[in-house]
């Protein structure tokens, strides 16, 4: 029978932040391991990915940094993909969604959808942004969530209670762009109708059937992808809107169109074929051999991407009708770290790129944790210390001691060179037969999408090595029957030589180190297994640590970071949104002496000053009564914000500001400056 062919995809990251081990756990490398074991198994496979950059994600992230769109996408998708060669995710092409293949792709496709009639034009009321005379992609509206009270929930969500919102639903919804309410305005957008796709959705997901034929083995697809697809079906499913009014993205290629693109969910997945379409020019192949005909298509996502594979993307593709379905979609569930959820706006984070640089040889290390802890089936946990103690008592103490006993004993019994099996005993028939199953069993593992059991099964080989020698005690029996030791090396130098096999989808420089002090070198997987890969006389070499032991401080100093920035969160508010220089510019602040106070009557905070600014004399109304009477204060020189707007309070005009340092319990103390710096100095 022909070998499966296979397209397998990893969610294209936005490329609006780093990433963080969460990622990486729940989508890339698990898609990496896969692929690494399909090309050893002679499939024909093309490993696709790319950074997503385009929708609301990116202008927020934009206007947050005060640089253009385009910018931020060049600067993330940099961060990004050199942080996915560093870590060495063997892609076979990281692609954008801002090239122009994929705006010529994406609107392709769409063209060949709205001349089928596959979209209806529907007209709907908006909010739109009088300032900015522009309607607000639903990232943009902030509001009080209808169901938690969350004063500031998203148009399309709460990030507090989690509910799916839509911006009408806000309570006093505001723009984030002006900051004033927005106003519903009618726009008119094409609409995916959905409904009538629910028969065969069912159909196609619960049995893999599409009309009636089967297209894939229902049984892999985990649990929680069917179920979360039947349950979005079940309560029925709406008509989608495939653009949108923004201006960054692919734009809609139709007259009358002016200012929408296409859904960022609409124009992202079809960047897995337009990044196919890149990777096949560059490597002179037809891109349709891979989206086209007996092929499987799989796709490797989070868990909040379902529906967006597994039901909106196959309507897509079914009504484009040229294109294959996806053959399985395995969807982790989430990562979290030290106890919490990993957030990108609490900084609560281990970010790869931070990770690399910091370990900088240690990415199998890292590897083998996150697929050892991968949320494969329900939401898991990394911690510094689970982190340790995985390399240190099963990379170190169980694959390391092993490969170096084993290596070590032949230099210093043969030279290097591998000895002769003699006549076999019933154990190590056992273990060559345990070296021939070991293989298999994580074959099927890999395929059935059971990445953490199979990188368990691989280390039972190296387990299965580090007992063969601590039971045969090569080392006190040299000494007794010489010739018995040739057979135990022999044999235990066959474990090596598998390993380096059986390891390279999970540990692939590992699995390089251990070829080369070996000297044998073997891609193919069909060659695990067998108890004669090393040859007798072979040279091997002296091996160096294959990992070094974690020490304690690291995880100390890893769970000090993270706990900082716990105890800051606890005591402190946490960081404003980002300003620009330019609008920090706008502030004027200068230092003042003040020359007068007294209490403002009938208001026990407010104290009423009299402030020298270098430039005039005016009143400022600030509320420190509380914490300073007026006697003390007279005469010292203070930071005054002089451009506040002037505001009245309890009567009295009040021009600027005073600027006070706030503690955890809101004690209050002016900042005043070393001797000699006087009133009218500028602080900047
Ligand atoms: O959730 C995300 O990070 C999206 N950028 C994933 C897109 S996957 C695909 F459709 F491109
Ligand atoms: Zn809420």
């Amino acid at each position: 029978m022909s070998k499966a062919k296979y397209t397998v995809t990893a969610a294209l990251p936005y490329a609006n932040g780093p990433l963080h081990l969460g990622h990486v756990a729940g989508v890339y490398l698990p898609a990496d391991i896969f692929v690494r074991f399909l090309r050893m198994n002679k499939h024909d496979v093309a490993f696709i990915c790319g950074s997503d950059e385009h929708g609301a994600a990116i202008t927020l992230r934009a206007k947050k940094e005060g640089i253009t769109p385009q910018e931020i996408v060049d600067k993330y998708n940099s961060i990004i993909s050199k942080a996915f060669t560093d870590f060495d995710i063997s892609f076979d092409i990281f692609h954008r969604t801002s090239s122009e293949i994929h705006h010529k792709t994406s609107q392709d496709f769409f063209l060949k959808l709205y001349e089928k009639g596959k979209f209806t034009e529907e007209t709907s009321e908006q909010y739109y942004d009088e300032e900015y005379e522009q309607f607000l992609a639903d990232r943009y509206i902030t509001g009080e969530c209808p169901k938690c009270q969350n004063p500031s929930a998203y148009g399309d969500q709460c990030e507090k209670c989690g509910s799916d919102l839509s911006p009408t639903e806000l309570i006093n919804p505001t723009s984030t762009l002006s900051g004033k309410t927005p106003v519903l305005r009618t726009t008119s957008h094409w609409y995916l109708p959905m409904a009538n796709h629910e028969d065969w959705l069912r159909e196609w997901i619960k049995e893999g059937k599409l009309d009636g034929i089967q297209q894939h083995d229902p049984k892999p697809w985990r649990n929680q992808v069917i179920g979360q697809c039947m349950s979005w079906i079940d309560g029925g499913l709406h008509s989608r809107a495939m653009t949108r009014d923004l201006d960054w993205g692919v734009k809609v290629p139709l007259p009358n169109a002016e200012g929408k693109v296409l859904y960022v969910w609409l124009d992202a997945p079809i960047g897995y074929i337009s990044a196919t379409k890149q990777y096949a020019l560059d490597n002179n192949k037809n891109w349709e051999d891979y989206w086209t005909g007996d092929r499987k298509l799989i796709h490797f996502i989070g868990k909040d991407n379902i529906v967006f594979h597994a039901v909106i993307f196959p309507i897509l593709l079914k009504d484009h009708g040229d294109l294959i379905l996806p053959d399985n979609v395995p969807a982790y569930e989430f990562l979290n770290l030290e106890g919490d959820k990993f957030s990108t706006s609490r900084n609560w984070a281990v970010w790869l790129h931070e990770y690399l640089a910091a370990y900088p040889g240690r990415e199998d290390e890292l590897k083998y944790v996150l697929t050892s802890i991968a949320p494969e089936t329900k939401d898991s946990e990394f911690t510094w210390k689970e982190y340790q103690t995985r390399i240190n008592s099963e990379l170190a103490d169980i694959l390391g001691n092993f490969v170096n006993r084993a290596l070590v004993l032949t230099q210093k019994y043969y030279e290097g060179k591998v000895p002769e099996k003699g006549e076999l005993t019933e154990e190590d028939q056992l273990v060559l037969a345990e070296i021939n199953e070991i293989p298999k069993r994580i074959s099927k593992l890999v395929y059935a999408y059971k990445l953490r059991d199979a990188q368990a099964e691989a280390m039972n080989l190296a387990r299965l090595g580090n007992k063969y020698l601590a039971d045969q005690e090569p080392w006190k029996v040299v000494k007794i029957d010489p010739k018995r030791v040739e057979t135990v090396m022999n044999i235990a130098l066959q474990i090596t030589a598998n390993l380096s096999i059986v390891l390279q989808p999970f540990l692939p420089a590992t699995a390089a180190k251990l070829s080369n002090f070996l000297n044998f070198k073997s891609s193919n997987w069909e060659d695990a297994g067998n108890g004669d890969l090393m040859k007798v006389g072979n040279q091997t070499n002296l091996p160096e640590i294959l990992f070094q032991k974690i020490e304690d401080t690291l995880v100390e100093e890893e769970v000090k970071k993270l706990k900082n920035i716990e105890l800051m969160e606890s005591k402190f508010d946490v960081q404003k949104d980002e300003v620009t220089f330019d609008d920090f510019t706008k502030m004027d602040i200068r230092l003042g002496t003040i020359l007068e106070a007294e209490k403002v009557e009938k208001a026990d905070k407010l104290l009423k000053l009299l402030v020298d600014t270098g430039l005039d004399k005016r009143t400022i109304v600030s509320g420190i009564a509380e914490h300073y009477s007026p006697e003390e204060i007279i005469g010292k020189t203070v930071q005054v914000l002089m451009n506040l707007a002037p505001r009245k309070i309890k009567g009295i005009e009040s021009k600027g500001m005073i600027l006070m340092a706030e503690d955890a319990e809101g004690k209050l103390s002016f900042m005043s400056p070393e001797k000699g710096f006087e009133a009218g100095c500028g602080i900047h």
